[in-house]
């Protein structure tokens, strides 16, 4: 799975999906650049979650608030006394660490062992196997599953109750019990705020430091009754936002998957106190289906229900995927209460409530979120799609091809028009048919190399579909239809594509 891990990452930059940042300059770590495919991809998964969201529910809009904010929103917020992270030094190393990602680590050495007893004992009994009970029986799965458990437990625990010095203590036996990175000399474990700081206005006189917005929850939050009055809202309604937002992360790692600039497409839901567990269980609910439209199989997704929760929430769940280097969170749905409005209406003074005809009382409106990281959806969709395949041939030799099986809805590139050869008109017809197309579909034109050469091309750049221009289109007004899953061909006539393709790209 880390080969493969890899190969996603030299694909995304061979094929203009994904860049490091400033690459010239040797890149600037865990900040990335989207090239001229991975704009369209993202743009798309954007416009899938904006559509599905927005367009689709009557009662939910759509902001766009600034990066920067007022100061004191962070301290509202509690992002600037307690948005910290614990982090350990090696001696020996010198480096730095995350605890969290260092017990991450710890926990998927574990798994690991566990999934080889597993695999072993399926190996062995065959069709007779039964995970469930295997789990429940073998000493040494249940060893390690109770390690598991424990950790998290302790880790929790000790975060809840700020103890580093326990954090270190744990960081210390997970290494003595399966080594972590091959040292047992850490420092003390510190805390570290994870937001950026700047100056606004001039650097000399009276600037003040303002910091560059940790989550885009928060433009929600401020902006909840200008919203609400404006667009005469009443409960339930949601405000949702995609935009920008920095974390100064220690160890960012995994590819785009934890970035220190990275966007998020968050959604606050306002309704009645006392309906919070209803509403929960419906996002819970439909955020997966949103998940699941996009023709992933059961194995890919998985909810993770949170044991231990905030002080004010009564309900999270993370939708975890199942990512090249195991199950990672992709989307959080949390039942947040009246916490973040109440925070805002003490700190500003200002009355944040709502004013319930049905009820006949004002209160502070609860909220559910949930909240994705739109490049780290970007990652899940990459991994799910990347394929490589072994194709026979009729003179019974076989080649291989790589090729992103991509939901044909956010495909970058939805048809490739491609002329047989460069000469007799051909050429021109394949951009007479792009002219006609473009308005609703992107399109792309290539002429290059070999019509197989380029087929391939668009196998490993995701185009679901390709169309060949060939002397037959000059005589009988068809084209052939190529489908980048099953490689069939067929003769479809110039004026169905439209109606083909639409059919074929809505999801
Ligand atoms: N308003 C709630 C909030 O921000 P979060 O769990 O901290 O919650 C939500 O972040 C989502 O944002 C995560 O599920 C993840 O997809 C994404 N995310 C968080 N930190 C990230 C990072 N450093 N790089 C990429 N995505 C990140």
């Amino acid at each position: 799975q880390e080969d493969t891990f890899k190969k996603i990452i030299s694909h995304a930059k061979e094929y203009g999906f994904i860049f490091q940042s400033s690459e010239i300059y040797d890149g600037l770590s865990a900040v990335y650049d989207y090239g001229q495919l991975g704009a369209e991809l993202k743009n798309n998964i954007k416009s899938y979650w904006w559509k599905s969201m927005v367009m689709l529910h009557e009662n939910i809009v759509g902001i766009d608030s600034a990066i920067f904010m007022h100061p004191t929103v962070w301290k509202a917020s509690g992002h600037v006394d307690a948005f910290n992270d614990p982090l350990i030094d090696n001696k020996d190393s010198k480096k730095r660490y995350r605890a969290d990602v260092l017990i991450e680590d710890y926990i998927q050495k574990l798994e690991g062992k566990i999934d080889k007893e597993i695999k072993k004992a399926r190996k062995k009994f065959g069709d007779d196997f039964d995970e469930g009970k295997f789990r429940e029986t073998n000493p040494r799965v249940l060893s390690n599953q109770k390690k598991v458990d424990d950790v998290r437990h302790r880790f929790k625990t000790a975060l809840d109750n700020d103890d580093l010095a326990e954090v270190k203590q744990i960081i210390v036996d997970a290494e003595i019990a399966c080594p972590i990175s091959g040292s047992k000399s850490w420092t003390d474990v510190r805390q570290f705020n994870l937001m950026f700081d700047t100056k606004l206005g001039s650097v000399n006189e009276g600037a003040s430091t303002i910091y560059l917005r940790p989550e885009t929850a928060q433009g929600i939050f401020v902006n909840y009754l200008n919203v609400q009055k404006s667009g005469r809202m009443n409960l339930p309604f949601g405000i949702a936002q995609i935009g920008k937002a920095f974390r100064n992360e220690i160890v960012a790692r995994q590819f785009i998957f934890r970035m220190r600039e990275f966007e998020q497409m968050e959604m606050q839901y306002f309704i009645q106190p006392g309906k919070e567990e209803e509403w929960f269980a419906n996002w819970k609910e439909k955020r997966m289906k949103w998940h699941k439209a996009l023709g992933y199989d059961d194995t890919l997704l998985r909810f993770h229900d949170h044991e231990k929760l905030a002080h004010y929430a009564t309900a999270a769940t993370d939708i975890e995927f199942n990512f090249p280097f195991g199950f990672k969170e992709l989307e959080g749905v949390h039942s947040r209460t009246d916490f973040d409005l109440s925070k805002h209406q003490e700190f500003s003074g200002k009355k944040i409530q709502y004013y319930d005809n049905e009820r006949q009382e004002s209160y502070v409106p609860y909220v559910v979120e949930t909240s994705i990281g739109l490049d780290r959806m970007f990652l899940a969709v990459l991994s799910a799609a990347y394929k490589e395949e072994t194709i026979e041939k009729e003179n019974g030799k076989s080649d291989q091809r790589v090729v992103m099986a991509l939901p044909p809805a956010i495909a970058p590139i939805q048809l490739a028009v491609l002329p047989l050869t460069k000469k007799d008109g051909l050429p021109d017809k394949a951009r007479a048919i792009i002219r006609e197309l473009k308005y609703e579909f992107n399109c792309h034109y290539e002429e290059k190399d070999s019509i197989g050469r380029r087929y391939r091309r668009q196998d490993a750049i995701g185009t679901p579909y390709a169309i060949t221009v060939d002397h037959e289109t000059l005589e009988n007004n068809t084209v052939t239809l190529r489908d980048r899953d099953t490689m069939e061909q067929k003769r479809i006539d110039i004026d169905k594509i439209p109606e083909i393709l639409r059919e074929k790209v809505s999801l």
